[in-house]
């Protein structure tokens, strides 16, 4: 393999933004699909690859699902005690951002791929595993996009809905929906938000 220029390489990764708003550019089919092959180069416990990606290409499933969703989220807002005025805000913006976004992926965990364990604690680190394997595949989808020009954001929501995300897309019981995963051309490049030091995050023993 050709060898490639380290500096340029961490500049490439420090330089990958969220991006919420994105411009009208379809990403074509054959984009996005270099995009998830490099996702699935993922690092996995025991090479399980645990991640199952789900792509919203139909906008009718897509409008229901954000519909769902939405419904799900103003019932959490209004019991958080949000002004009936923020919350629709909220619901709103939410529901744009799901049926807006060029391509939305669900990034589920399936849990079927897990070992089985008696005891609580090995099975909780299990399921842990799963969950890691499936972030750093949706990390380096992230990264493959900003490879290819596009941007894109990690979503939470289909993690606070997720009896409501494997309905609405009729996911089987073993698909947990962890993220949704929002991609496109970005609209602007916003500034990188602030990170803490590394004195603050790293302790050397
Ligand atoms: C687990 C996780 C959940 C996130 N959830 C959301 C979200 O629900 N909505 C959103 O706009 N951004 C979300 N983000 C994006 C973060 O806000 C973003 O990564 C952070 O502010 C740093 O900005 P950067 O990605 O541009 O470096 C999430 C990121 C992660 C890793």
């Amino acid at each position: 393999m050709e060898k490639l220029d380290s500096a340029a390489l961490h500049q490439f990764i420090r330089t990958r933004r969220s991006v919420r708003r994105f411009d009208s550019r379809p990403v074509e089919k054959s984009t996005l699909l270099r995009i998830l092959q490099t996702s699935i180069s993922a690092p996995s416990a025991h090479n399980r690859q645990p991640w199952r990606f789900v792509v919203l290409e139909n906008p009718e499933t897509r409008a229901k699902l954000a519909a769902a969703m939405g419904h799900e989220f103003r019932h959490d807002l209004t019991r958080d005690g949000f002004s009936p005025e923020e919350v629709e805000t909220r619901v709103k913006r939410s529901y744009q951002r799901i049926t807006d976004a060029p391509v939305a992926i669900i990034l589920c965990a399936d849990l079927a791929e897990g070992d089985q364990y008696d005891d609580n604690d090995r099975a909780m680190a299990d399921y842990t595993m799963l969950v890691q394997d499936v972030t750093l595949a949706g990390g380096t989808l992230l990264l493959a996009a900003h490879a290819e020009g596009l941007a894109g954001v990690w979503v939470c929501a289909p993690l606070f809905a997720q009896a409501t995300v494997r309905h609405e897309l009729g996911l089987p019981d073993h698909w947990e929906p962890l993220a949704m995963i929002q991609l496109g051309y970005p609209a602007k490049i916003p500034e990188s938000p602030a990170r803490k030091g590394l004195e603050a995050v790293v302790k050397y023993v």
